[in-house]
């Protein structure tokens, strides 16, 4: 038995899991995410390779500008494969991401399987808590992503790199629902304690300019505590 996985790599393939779904479904495939969606990558392995699997084969799939390196689709299944316990299928994984959906066929031709070499999940580089001042957190709930809360995310991140600003001043963190959904799409900065409401991409530059450079919050669109 052989199997597919289309791997959502970023967040924002996480938004996009119906046109993912009905990609998956043309090819008998099925969907798996690398963060934030579910099924994660290795639950959707688990699944296969309990049902029989002999031959998986991962096609990482970016339809953003945010996604992780594709580096980090052979270490995330050469993890999954050094610890399976028992037989292990082979895992084969597309020697480079698709950057649309009509360009997964053209990305499956050509795979590489997992040896259990990869690079593991730790590094001397991820050891300690970065020195950041503010961290921002950016709700993915459910109403602030369907109110438009991924370009929102996109001017923050991007005003954030224009400002020369790196994680080492503002940690970005994408979250669940922070509740106040109403004000959809939600983002609030601490330690300030600060929240904002309505936040669409010119609101996050602003917030970027303003707060985040400036230390000054903006009070048009900041939520009463
Ligand atoms: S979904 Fe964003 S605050 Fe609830």
């Amino acid at each position: 038995m052989t199997a597919l996985v289309l791997v959502g790599m970023s967040v924002t393939d996480v938004d996009r899991r119906d046109e993912l779904l009905a990609a998956a479904g043309d090819r008998s495939a099925s969907v798996a995410f690398l963060q934030m969606g579910d099924p994660s990558l290795s639950l959707e392995l688990t699944r296969l390779a309990d049902a029989g699997a002999e031959v998986i084969t991962l096609v990482g799939v970016d339809l953003g500008p945010l996604a992780p390196a594709h580096s980090w689709l052979r270490r995330i299944a050469g993890h999954w494969w050094r610890e399976r316990a028992g037989v292990r299928p082979v895992i084969e994984v597309a020697t480079r991401l698709a950057s649309s959906l009509s360009d997964l066929d053209a990305a499956s031709r050509s795979t590489k399987p997992i040896s259990g070499h990869e690079p593991g999940l730790t590094s001397p580089a991820w050891e300690d808590v970065t020195g950041h001042q503010r961290q921002v957190l950016i709700c993915r709930g459910p109403r602030c992503t369907a109110r438009g809360s991924e370009a929102s995310m996109r001017a923050l991140i991007l005003g954030l790199m224009e400002a020369g600003l790196s994680d080492q001043d503002v940690l970005i963190t994408h979250t669940g629902c922070q509740f106040p959904c109403n004000q959809a799409p939600v983002v609030s900065v601490q330690p300030d304690d600060v929240w904002y409401g309505a936040v669409d991409p010119d609101v996050a530059r602003e917030i970027v300019t303003n707060h985040l450079v400036a230390g000054m919050p903006v009070e048009s669109h900041r939520l009463p505590r």
